[in-house]
């Protein structure tokens, strides 16, 4: 009797702390997060996200880019994130607190993109990257989205934003590759990937 008072003690303990560091603790410490105010430029860490980027933040959820593609750059004492350039300083959960759902990513088969709004910024070179990937690397996997384009007969002048594309890619004569609303809104949401500012707990490194 006695014994099986101790097991279930031990158990009550084992599952107790089990619940309390991977449960109830991330909950106090992360429940618990502010955006960072500078006391001097008064700029809001982390931003918000633009209105459109909202809409392209459920593109992105709705079409997988979460099963190759990770958002968090880890410490240069943790890999090689940072030589990578896939970032300057390492994420931390501050980061993602503005983040209806965190893409951390299941697997890294390309580039991480927490940082992709710096090193592209024109919504030209997404769109291309989206609808043709191969036309970037051809032997990549990245496969093409072509369903967040739409072939449309130019009507006077050709759009604003239609593709720009040439040979096997180049639209039947007097038509135009154009985005969707869902590709206008997945660019402004890769567009805003961008944690450029600095947060006390990960502030940039000095170059
Ligand atoms: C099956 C895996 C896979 C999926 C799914 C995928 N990608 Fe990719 N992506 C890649 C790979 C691999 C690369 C690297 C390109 C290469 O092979 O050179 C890449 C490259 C990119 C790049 C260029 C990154 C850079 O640093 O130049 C962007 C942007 C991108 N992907 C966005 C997306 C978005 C947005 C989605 C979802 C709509 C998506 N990808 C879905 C595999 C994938």
């Amino acid at each position: 009797m006695n014994r099986l008072s101790k097991i279930i003690g031990g158990v009550f303990v084992l599952f107790g702390f089990s619940w309390w560091g991977l449960a109830v603790y991330p909950y106090l410490s992360f429940a618990s997060l502010k955006e960072n105010v500078d006391p001097n430029t008064k700029e809001v860490a982390p931003p918000d996200l633009p209105g459109a980027a909202q809409q392209g933040y459920r593109v992105y959820a709705a079409n997988g880019c979460v099963s190759c593609h990770s958002q968090f750059v880890r410490d240069k004492s943790e890999g090689a994130d940072i030589d990578r350039e896939w970032g300057k300083r390492r994420t931390v959960a501050r980061d993602y607190m503005k983040d209806g759902q965190v893409f951390l990513g299941v697997s890294r088969f390309g580039p991480d993109l927490t940082n992709i709004g710096l090193r592209q910024k024109d919504a030209q070179w997404f769109y291309r990257y989206l609808y043709d990937p191969r036309l970037f690397n051809p032997d990549t996997t990245m496969p093409a989205y072509r369903w967040l384009f739409q072939d449309q007969a130019i009507a006077g002048q050709p759009a604003q934003n239609a593709l720009k594309l040439e040979g096997a890619d180049a639209p039947r004569p007097g038509h135009e590759i154009v985005p969707t609303a869902e590709a206008e809104a997945l660019v402004a949401y890769l567009l805003s990937l961008k944690r450029d500012y600095a947060l006390p707990e990960a502030p940039a490194p000095q170059e």
